[in-house]
């Protein structure tokens, strides 16, 4: 396969970074946090999650963030939705994307969501076919890809077998979490691979956590093979309540110099990046965990 020449970063900051942060941001500064990542040139832009509010306090304004954020013509907002009852309360305030989620591994599942695999998935099953019905596109999330806190070792077979229903099912876009962030390239390769021989490529994403500093070799290994599509967070944001030492999603910021500076267009002006991921840090009142933030708003 070939490296390729544009690539979709899907932003996911707002969502998969908040929802781990520990300081409660105001619905207005979430508002402003996505209207300045649509001004980047960002084409798809995760807004919030319509979870329950008991598990992830951190986005209980949903509703209301989703509400307010000025929708670029040409941008998408997709937001997550566990459930019907999440599929509702998207629906009622406008939401025309949605993401689901399930894990690649068993143990993870039920820790995260309170529901096995299949469960999980059964779940989903009314929240497709009403998204088919409702004309909405539904992207889908597999996590714990190359490693799970509980169970250590996800067998590849496992991860292309969820990846594969929720294709059936009607999701556009898979996107392979490594959640824990323990993945290494060749691994990541290999996976990727193994996902590719079953949804093809062109409807994958890659999606990784730099818990242990592999993120950027590891969606360097995933270009290679091909894919175009992959998730990131402006400044690093997020963790995982469920996996000790868990860092954040990769820097947005730092996939988009690596992108940049290996030839590879993505629309996204860096510089607009960097002020955001700098002005999100200020507001979590923590030092951004971007690489490239870091090296350009360093003090002379
Ligand atoms: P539950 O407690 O097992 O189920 O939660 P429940 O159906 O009995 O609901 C309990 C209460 O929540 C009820 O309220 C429901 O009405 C309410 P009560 O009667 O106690 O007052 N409820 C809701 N409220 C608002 N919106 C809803 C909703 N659903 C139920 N949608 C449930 C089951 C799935 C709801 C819960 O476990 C949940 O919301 N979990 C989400 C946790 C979460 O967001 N985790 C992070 C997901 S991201 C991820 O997994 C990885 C990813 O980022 C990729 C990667 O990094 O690898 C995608
Ligand atoms: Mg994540």
């Amino acid at each position: 396969m070939t490296t390729p020449s544009q690539v979709r970063i899907v932003e996911v900051g707002a969502r998969d970074g908040l929802q781990n942060e520990k300081t409660l941001l105001p619905a207005a500064v979430k508002i402003e946090l996505i209207d300045r990542l649509s001004a980047t040139g960002l084409r798809s832009i995760e807004a919030t999650s319509f979870v329950s509010p008991k598990w992830v306090p951190q986005l209980a304004d949903a509703a209301e963030v989703f509400s307010a954020i000025n929708k670029k013509p040409g941008v998408s907002y997709p937001v997550l939705v566990p459930n019907e009852q999440g599929y509702a309360r998207a629906r009622a305030v406008g939401v025309t994307e949605i993401a689901v989620f399930a894990a690649a591994s068993e143990a993870f599942s039920r820790k995260n969501i309170n529901a096995s695999i299949d469960e999980s998935i059964a779940r989903f099953e009314p929240v497709l076919a009403r998204a088919k019905s409702d004309g909405v596109k539904v992207r889908g999330y597999v996590s714990t890809v190359l490693g799970c806190p509980y169970q250590g070792e996800v067998p590849l077979a496992d991860v292309v077998r969820v990846a594969r229903r929720l294709h059936d099912l009607g999701c556009h876009e898979i996107s392979l979490g490594d959640t824990i962030g323990v993945g290494t390239p060749g691994k990541a390769k290999a996976m990727l691979k193994a996902v590719a021989n079953e949804v093809p490529m062109a409807a994958l994403a890659v999606h990784f956590h730099d818990t242990y500093g592999q993120a950027l070799a590891n969606i360097l290994a995933c270009l290679e093979e091909g894919v175009a599509v992959i998730d990131s967070a402006v400044s690093g944001t997020g963790g995982c309540p469920y996996a000790k030492g868990a860092s954040g999603n990769v820097a947005s910021e730092d996939v988009v110099y690596m992108l940049h500076g290996m030839g590879i267009v993505t629309g996204i002006d860096l510089d607009r990046l960097i002020d955001t991921g700098a002005w999100l840090a200020a507001q979590l009142h923590k030092d951004t965990a971007s690489r490239v933030t870091r090296a350009r708003t360093a003090p002379p």
